[in-house]
């Protein structure tokens, strides 16, 4: 089967998150059930750079964006053999120090950048005689693409969409409803209509073939009010075409074994490199050597609400009188990077703050902390509680999406646990939470207990790839066709 995997992030060449992530690693597990899979990303200033010798594969694809005719040239590049990645280039929407904007923002024409990107897509197909059974899309920037092919611009492709996080909607403001270039029946409810506004994330849950979200429990979540975001009466309309499959992770890049970022290697089986892990982390951020003696607390987080940043200024100052070490990670609203750095200011002795993008960072938090906090409001999977569990740091989570699925705590009889869950979105659950942990702690036969059984969860991709495949098979059916 040939899969075009459409989106706007792909690690290793562009990443400000999961999705980058996921869609690094997806392709691979793909090819191994059998699939035939090319990634198509715009071609973002960084992506060049770190991409190996890219070539032009065709120039000057027309494509029309609102009143204006414009044009992307096309290079392809590899990062795994035998998975192409097409980079669409516009220099003036993709050579960007940002994919999405700056500490001030968003870029302000975020939506004609994907829209164009989007809208390039099929024309690129066409230009390489290229044509794909499937094309999976990812989130609002791609969702505009399960509109076009509904319009036939592929005849005999299926539309697959993914939702990673209903949250980011895509909205675009009636005035530019040119751009996007839809015949007008389709700015109604039935079509991209959403309060007023057009979204180009509906655009995707509503035309695709079958739509999937990264765990089971959020694609049970996002049906309701509280989670729903405006589309749950759509998603419970539509359940029979939309799937939770709970994303895995790269065994390979997340690997405290093998892992070059760190200090020392360490396994399930020799648990013993993590002290000098944590004993280099402290060094490295300039944090006292007795903190040691307690619980370091690790969080690599995008600071924004969603993942309950607000829950951690709450409870930090009582999270300090309890004697750990914190280290946080992380970049995003301004506001947030404010409040911690100046939390810092007065904890010098146990806090660092360390704000940017940085992932040997990311590693050595993983490795060097002993508990990792992912207080989320809502989750839709998650990947640092599963780096967490891969990395022996016994994750402190809200019991959310794909938080709820992937942590299990000794609380629900499952011994001995993996890791420790809240459920009210309060400071007061949090704190609770991290006691329990804390105390735990002192168990040392019992903490390493959870950490082994946390190191031998299987996350890996391959489940996953077979319930994708699953999706795919059904979307072809529910397209009417049969695959090449
Ligand atoms: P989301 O996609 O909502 O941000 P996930 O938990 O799915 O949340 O994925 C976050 C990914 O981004 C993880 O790989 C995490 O390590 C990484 N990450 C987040 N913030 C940073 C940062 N400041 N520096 C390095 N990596 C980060
Ligand atoms: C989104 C979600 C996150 C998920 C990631 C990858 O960014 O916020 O929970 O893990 O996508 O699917």
């Amino acid at each position: 089967m040939r899969i075009l995997i459409a989106a706007s992030e792909a690690a290793p060449l562009a990443k400000t998150g999961g999705l980058g992530d996921v869609v690094g690693a997806l392709p691979s597990a793909l090819q191994e059930v059998g699939c035939e899979v090319s990634l198509v990303i715009p071609a973002y200033r960084n992506a060049l750079e770190k991409a190996e010798a890219p070539a032009v594969v065709t120039k000057g694809i027309p494509v029309k964006l609102g009143p204006r005719n414009l044009s992307a040239d096309v290079l392809v590049t590899e990062v795994n053999p035998g998975i192409p990645i097409y980079l669409v280039r516009r220099d003036e929407f993709f050579d960007r120090s940002e994919i999405y904007g700056t500490a001030e923002g968003e870029y302000f024409d975020s939506r004609e950048r994907f829209i164009f990107f989007s809208r390039s897509i099929p024309l690129l197909c066409r230009a390489l005689r290229y044509d794909p059974d499937v094309i999976l899309a990812n989130d609002w920037q791609t969702g505009l693409l399960m509109a076009l092919l509904h319009e036939g611009t592929l005849p005999g492709t299926a539309g697959v969409f993914t939702i990673h996080n209903l949250g980011y909607q895509g909205l675009v403001p009636p005035e530019h409803i040119s751009f996007i270039g839809l015949p007008n029946e389709y700015y109604r409810m039935e079509g991209l209509e959403f309060y007023g506004q057009m979204s180009l994330l509906k655009a995707g849950i509503v035309f695709a073939h079958a739509v999937t979200t990264v765990s089971p429990t959020y694609a049970e979540e996002i049906q309701t009010h509280e989670f729903g975001c405006g589309f749950d009466g759509l998603l419970r309309s539509m359940k029979d075409r939309l799937f939770g499959i709970l994303n895995g992770i790269d065994e390979k890049e997340w690997d405290p074994a093998k892992d070059v970022h760190l200090h020392a290697p360490y396994s399930r089986q020799d648990l013993s490199g993590k002290k000098q892990c944590k004993n280099a982390l402290l060094k490295e951020l300039g944090l006292p050597m007795r903190l040691m003696n307690g619980p370091l607390l690790g969080m690599v987080s995008r600071l924004v609400s969603q993942k309950g940043c607000e829950l951690l200024l709450e409870a930090a100052e009582k999270l300090f009188a309890l004697d750990v070490g914190l280290v946080l990670l992380g970049s995003g609203e301004v506001k947030y990077e404010k409040a911690f750095s100046g939390l810092q200011d007065s904890h010098q002795d146990r806090f660092r703050f360390i704000k940017g993008f940085d992932e040997p960072l990311a590693h050595k938090i993983y490795g060097g902390s002993d508990i990792m906090l992912v207080p989320s409001l809502y989750e839709p999977c998650g990947l640092t509680q599963m780096y967490a569990l891969r990395y022996g740091s016994i994750p402190v989570v809200r019991a959310t999406g794909g938080l709820n699925d992937t942590v299990q705590d000794p609380k629900e009889r499952r011994f001995p646990g993996t890791g420790f869950k809240f459920r009210d979105f309060d400071a007061g659950s949090l704190l609770a939470a991290i006691e329990r942990a804390n105390t735990v702690y002192k168990d040392k036969d019992y903490w390493q207990a959870m950490m082994r059984e946390g190191m031998g969860q299987d996350f890996s991709w391959r489940k996953a790839a077979k319930q994708y495949l699953e999706v795919f098979e059904r979307a072809i059916k529910r397209m009417g066709g049969v695959h090449k």
